[in-house]
């Protein structure tokens, strides 16, 4: 797998609601993103909401082999525009219904069960056994080969793998917020595949001050240097930078290399900004 995947979510226009001002031209990323060697894409039933899928469907389908679309269901906004959990076994199963629909495909390679272990003042009435149970049955059935969690703190990991083989954890993590940390050893420890979200702190490390020597150094950008230090902090990490602007995808799918020649030093110092020590899932 390529270690630079494509997070679809920018698509989907401002607020990730919405739906793109130029749909011909997010087929393009996409399928540009696929032409670069992308084989990880990272998208959500709440984005647009559905409109992300259904563009991921038109524009990638029939999909090349190797690639890899991870869909998150579980969450979705309230009548105010705020992030809800929608844990009810009932939508969860709609939901990837409606994903494999919205992409024309028979199964899904990789479900993510977003939780809010990483966001407070975010819950669900529904156990997290009562929702993971759904893709467990789906995955059963053939509909859904991998099963992952978003958002999931070590306990809820924890959970999870009591009844089912975890695939991926995507959880908040970046040069900036290390709240995923705990859960990114776990996820080392076991071979799991970590799939920090924000990798660019939502865009406000394209210019951070820090990044400026190695950036400078490398003739790279800090974005690079902020992928490449993610990259390079553990060999579990596949990041999902994402980007509307197709400059910025060929530059994001370059940081591997970039991570490659980055010295110790430089990936120690950069280390060293966040006390990981102190880090706690949702702080
Ligand atoms: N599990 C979850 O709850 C969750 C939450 C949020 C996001 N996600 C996933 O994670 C993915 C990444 O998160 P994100 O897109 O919000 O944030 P991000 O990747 O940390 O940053 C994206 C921002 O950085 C800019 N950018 C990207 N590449 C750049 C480059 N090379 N140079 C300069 N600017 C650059 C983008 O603007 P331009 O468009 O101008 O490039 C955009 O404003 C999402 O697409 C989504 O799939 C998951």
């Amino acid at each position: 797998m390529n270690r630079v995947g494509y997070g679809a979510m920018r698509l989907a226009g401002p607020n990730v609601w919405g739906r793109p001002a130029d749909p011909e031209a997010a087929r393009a990323m996409l399928r540009s993103a696929v032409e670069l060697g992308v084989t990880l894409f990272d998208t959500a039933n709440a984005y647009g909401p559905r409109t992300v899928n259904q563009l991921i469907g038109e524009a990638l389908k029939p999909w090349p082999e190797g690639v890899i679309v991870g869909n998150k269901v579980g969450a979705g906004r309230g009548p105010d525009r705020s992030w809800i959990l929608t844990h009810h076994p009932g939508t969860v199963r709609r939901q990837v219904h409606e994903a494999l629909t919205d992409m024309g495909t028979e199964a899904s390679e990789l479900t993510y069960l977003r939780l809010a272990g990483d966001t407070p003042g975010v819950g669900s009435e529904v156990p997290l056994e009562d929702a993971l149970g759904v893709l467990v049955e789906l995955r059963e059935q053939g509909l859904v080969r991998r099963i992952g969690l978003s958002g999931a703190s070590p306990e809820m990991l924890a959970r999870a793998q009591r009844m089912t083989p975890i695939a991926a954890v995507q959880n908040r993590f970046n040069l900036l917020d290390r709240s995923g940390v705990q859960v990114l050893a776990a996820c080392e420890a076991q071979g799991i595949l970590f799939v920090p979200y924000f990798p660019l702190g939502a865009g406000r490390l394209t210019d951070f001050v820090e990044l400026l020597a190695p950036a400078r150094r490398l003739g790279a950008t800090p974005a690079q240097v902020a992928l490449g230090w993610l990259l390079r902090r553990s060999p579990a990490v596949v990041v999902i930078p994402g980007t509307a602007d197709p400059g910025h995808l060929r530059s994001n799918v370059a940081a591997a290399g970039v991570a490659d020649r980055l010295t110790d030093a430089e990936v120690a110092r950069l280390t060293a900004l966040a006390d990981e020590s102190k880090a706690t899932l949702g702080a």
